[in-house]
């Protein structure tokens, strides 16, 4: 029955942090997987998180099914996160939120519902990109394509040929952006660039999709949402899909959502409607837990606020390792420029390693990451960003 089915090779990113698990090396360094780890290399348990689920635990509810778009009260506060309290388009109705199965689980949603009722739009995303983008929506029927995005040479945007390849696109052609902490570079469009980008996006009647899986560990929590506040301003129709794996560190409890911002109630009715029938015909409904975390997270003022001064401490040691990191190197090479990993922001930096470079540092250094030359930040400490450096230092000529 199955004789005919082609060997998996593995996802790129999660089989090398299997592979790292697997490591007897004491020393072993894991720059592999998006996760953030604290300075002993532990994934945090935030005790707003703690205090969440202790409460949830003593109300000891019973556990129905959620509702297919989930738990209502997530869904709004998602609102207020991404959007700011009172924005004109909550107001008038405009937006639909619904919880996922993870930022991933909305993503896939929303590529669904695309191949759907869009069935002539093609995706665009960034050159490069987190793979799993074209594997999402090629796994859902659409179309997969790039931009130009990242510049070698210089470590910034190549923004003039975004905008050149942009202006080309056909209409209702689905643009994908990370709306802060761009994955696997690093590097973000600046404030002037989304603005700049708002006239021609309007202009193509293009629809912009928003990754923003990284909220808080670029500049802020209010801040990273600053494109999806630009969008919603505008009165363009959007998607933006957002997690809370890495900003709660709660990965596996697949805390994200997927909502879309239409033109008005009418149309959000429409659209709430049939993102409802997708799921339901993926996976029916939600996680109540994460819902439970999530709401009460955001939405119970002590929570909140010690969640909000987490994201911050986070934000600032992997700020902190950046520093660590870029001085060692120059150190180590006083003829090369390592500015990139401080202007780079959030979780990851782009080195420019080659793979060739990057199996070294793993077979002989014993640090992970993954063959683009992709580093998770977050998984360097006090204790091994030194070894990291100087490892780093030995494979570059
Ligand atoms: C990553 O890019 O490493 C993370 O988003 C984890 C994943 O699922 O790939």
């Amino acid at each position: 029955m199955f004789q005919h089915l082609d060997r998996y090779a593995g996802d790129p990113i999660l089989s090398l942090n299997d592979e790292f698990q697997k490591d007897p090396r004491r020393d072993k360094v894991n720059l592999s997987i998006g996760i953030y780890f604290d300075n002993e290399g532990r994934i945090p348990v935030l005790q707003c998180v703690r205090d969440a689920e202790a409460a949830m635990l003593a109300e000891s509810g019973p556990k129905p099914y959620l509702p297919i778009a989930g738990a209502p009260a997530m869904r709004a506060a998602v609102q207020q996160l991404l959007f700011g309290a009172d924005h004109p388009a909550l107001k008038a109705g405009r937006v639909v939120t619904l919880q996922t199965v993870g930022s991933s689980g909305g993503l896939k949603v929303g590529a669904d519902f695309i191949k759907r009722w869009l069935p002539q739009s093609g995706m665009w995303m960034s050159d490069p990109s987190w793979d799993n983008h074209r594997a999402m929506f090629e796994g859902a029927g659409v179309a997969v394509h790039t931009y130009p995005y990242y510049d070698a040479a210089s470590g910034g945007v190549r923004f003039d040929a975004l905008c050149e390849a942009i202006d080309r696109l056909p209409p209702r052609s689905v643009l994908l952006l990370h709306a802060c902490c761009h994955n696997p570079t690093g590097v973000d469009l600046g404030r002037d660039q989304w603005e700049r980008l708002v006239p021609l996006l309007r202009r193509r009647e293009l629809l912009p999709y928003l990754d923003l899986a990284y909220q808080g560990y670029g500049d802020g929590i209010a801040e990273d949402a600053f494109a999806v506040r630009l969008l919603a301003d505008s009165g363009l129709s959007f998607f933006v899909a957002n997690s809370f794996s890495k900003s709660m560190s709660v990965y596996g409890e697949r805390a994200g959502a997927l909502s879309v911002v239409c033109a008005d109630a009418a149309e959000a009715d429409r659209v709430y409607g049939q993102l409802q029938a997708t799921v339901r015909r993926n996976y029916s409904s939600p996680a109540i837990h994460a819902a439970g975390i999530v709401t009460r997270v955001l939405g119970e003022a002590k929570l909140r606020a010690a969640w909000e001064a987490d994201v911050a401490a986070m934000r600032q040691r992997i700020q902190a390792m950046r520093h660590s990191l870029h001085a060692t190197l120059s150190a180590k090479k006083p003829g090369r420029d390592f500015g990139y990993f401080l202007t780079q922001r959030g979780m990851f930096s782009y080195t420019g390693l080659s793979a060739a470079q990057v199996d070294r540092l793993r077979e002989q250094y014993g640090v992970y990451l993954i063959r683009s030359g992709r580093i998770c930040v977050a998984g360097l400490n006090t204790g091994n960003v030194e070894r990291t450096a100087n490892a780093m230092a030995a494979v570059i000529d």
